[in-house]
């Protein structure tokens, strides 16, 4: 038996790839590198990085057969909410095709469990905060449009087709190997960026959209991992729905404070023009998680300190 990660090679996957093999599983990622890294992931003889596209039916079905997975992972998607507006079409065929394709595939050979990223974007910017699972939504974008309908499909199936299924609803997650290399990567990982520049002695500022007082709930991604292992292992997460996040909710402004009490130095920053569909306050509501005995091990703080020592190394290398 195996493990599918698809996205393995990106941020998140690669993190879960990591814990996976601490457990001695054998992994099969799948990926097509456009956004992953081959050298996010780990050397292991228990690990077969295959690269290939989720759009792709044959390519599946093909895959499905070669193995038999206990769970699949999916996590490949087009990931920028930017990018989905800029080439609606393109995102569709990943992020909602591609994810029908593995739960056909997933239905035709009995898999175990079919763990989902879905995403806080489904939220959009309805008011009521903090979010909870049983709130309206109100995707505003292609990328939360199409992460809202694989997310019914997902939960769905279980109920259809009796397979075992959760999504899992990411908020802002940071942490190492982050991309920060477009303006509209992760927050976290661009003023990581900018800050380990800045102490190389480059001129850069830390650009803020607006005010500064938007808020996110920012979550470590080794939290994020741990709340993947928990929807593969509960059975009560069977068909539902997750929020991941930590129930915190930070402004900009605060997270500039945090990055500045560790690495002493920060660029100067620069205030530009509010950009369109930039959402106001985001944070979830945990509790329902929780409840499975999740609860995030790293502080704002503690996890910012492990983000910051991985983009001084790398910017060095
Ligand atoms: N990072 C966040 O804050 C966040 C928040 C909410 C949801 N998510 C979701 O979590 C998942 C992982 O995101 P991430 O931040 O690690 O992004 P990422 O871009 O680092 O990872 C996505 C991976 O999918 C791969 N991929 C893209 N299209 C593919 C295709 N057609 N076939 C095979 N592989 C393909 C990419 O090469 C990449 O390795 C995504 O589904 C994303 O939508 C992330």
């Amino acid at each position: 038996m195996a493990t599918l990660v698809t996205g393995g090679a990106g941020f998140i996957g690669s993190h879960l790839v990591e814990e996976l093999l601490k457990e001695e599983r054998e992994v099969v990622v799948v990926d097509d590198l456009s956004t992953g890294k081959l050298e996010n992931l780990p050397e292991s003889e228990n690990l077969t990085f295959i690269k290939g596209s989720i759009t792709d039916r044959e390519f599946l079905k093909n895959l499905f057969n070669s193995y038999r997975f206990d769970t699949v992972f999916h996590l490949a998607a087009v990931a920028s909410v930017f990018k989905s507006v800029e080439k609606p079409i393109e995102t569709h065929r990943v992020n909602f095709d591609g994810t029908l394709y593995l739960l056909e595939e997933s239905k035709r050979t009995k898999v175990n469990k079919f763990v989902f990223a879905s995403s806080a974007a489904v939220y959009g910017d309805l008011p009521e905060l903090p979010k909870r699972e049983d709130m309206p939504v109100k995707p505003l974008t292609p990328y939360g449009v199409d992460k809202y309908a694989s997310e019914r499909y997902v939960v769905n199936s279980f109920n259809l087709y009796e397979l075992r299924t959760t999504a899992l609803r990411f908020f802002n997650v940071y942490g190492e190997k982050q991309d920060p290399s477009s303006p509209y990567s992760g927050v976290i990982s661009i003023f990581m960026d900018r800050t380990a520049r800045y102490l190389r002695g480059e001129e850069v500022t830390i650009d803020i959209y607006g005010d500064g007082k938007q808020t996110r709930d920012f979550v470590y991604v080794k939290d994020v991992v741990k709340a993947l292992l928990i929807a593969e292992r509960d059975s009560r997460t069977e068909g539902e729905v997750f929020n991941v996040g930590t129930g915190r909710e930070t402004s900009l402004l605060a997270l500039i404070e945090t990055l500045k009490e560790i690495t002493g130095k920060i660029p100067p920053v620069r205030f530009l023009p509010h950009r369109e569909g930039d959402i106001k306050r985001s944070v979830a509501d945990i509790s329902k998680i929780r409840a499975l005995g999740y609860s995030p091990s790293f502080s704002l703080k503690d996890g910012l300190k492990r983000t910051f020592r991985w983009f001084i190394e790398n910017l060095l290398r």
